[in-house]
């Protein structure tokens, strides 16, 4: 695993952004797996600049989110192909028909997991994957478990990561309890990963993935065991790792 160590949020955004656009550079129509929430924001923001400034093109690129709300349409608000739409696709020249998101509507959850997976294999697989951590530790939406579930598949949310996502809703009780969320056989199938993170409530959820045992309470840690990760973090997030001895 390469670290960048970066000062703060805006140097650990520029950096990441380095390492996607590399990727869309020098394969233009490469298939990249992305996230939502705080972390990849001043990333999107980077890469929106970029693109505007005709640096990067997104007109070949084809994507794939790692997870969606269950029961919340591509339209509302805290939904993540809402969240996408208004954080990078609306700014970038890609396709909409090369983007894709779980359907958190869908009426039969099993046939759109089974569909989200065929998708990822019609397409070669992932070059590049996007990942934030939880402060559970959690990829995607893969929670804290006894095991690592391989497909995309329905999680039920754990009350920790209920707790951290209510900050984006009006009310604790309007946050979904469960979520489709790309399993770890196609985030672990990635050609290349990109794991970020920024400040200090993820710092011990960064050590443990980094540094921990690989044990699927800390479902991160699977990523130990991936041959091509770059993880770029600020000090913050990496100040656990830097306070163990760890050179990075
Ligand atoms: C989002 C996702 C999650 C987040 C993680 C960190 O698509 O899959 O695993 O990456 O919860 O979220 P933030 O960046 O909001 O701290």
């Amino acid at each position: 695993m390469r670290i960048y160590r970066e000062k703060d949020y805006d140097a650990m955004s520029r950096r990441a952004a380095h390492v996607m656009a590399a990727e869309i550079i020098h394969r233009p129509d490469c298939v990249l797996g992305l996230a939502t929430g705080s972390t990849p924001i001043g990333m999107y923001k980077q890469l929106i600049q970029w693109n505007k400034a005709g640096d990067i093109t997104f007109k070949e690129v084809r994507t794939v989110n790692l997870d969606e709300y269950k029961g919340l349409s591509p339209e509302h608000d805290q939904g993540y192909r809402y969240f996408m739409q208004k954080q990078l696709f609306d700014h970038v020249d890609i396709l909409p028909e090369n983007t894709r998101v779980p359907d958190g509507l869908a009426a039969d959850a099993d046939a759109e997991c089974a569909a989200y997976d065929a998708y990822i294999r019609s397409l070669g697989g992932i070059d590049l994957q996007l990942l934030g951590v939880g402060h559970n530790g959690h990829i995607g939406f893969n929670e804290p478990a006894d095991v690592f579930v391989t497909p995309t598949h329905v999680v039920d949310l754990t009350e920790r990561t209920i707790d951290a996502n209510a900050r984006f809703f009006a009310t604790r009780d309007d946050v979904p309890r469960q979520a489709f969320t790309m399993g770890i056989g196609p985030i672990m199938a990635a050609k290349k990963i990109l794991l970020i993170a920024s400040g200090e409530e993820k710092a011990e959820a960064v050590y443990n993935t980094i540094c921990g045992a690989v044990d699927p309470h800390c479902q991160g840690s699977i990523l130990q065991l991936h041959p091509d990760v770059v993880m770029v973090a600020d000090e913050a997030a990496l100040s656990k790792v830097i306070a163990a001895g760890v050179k990075v």
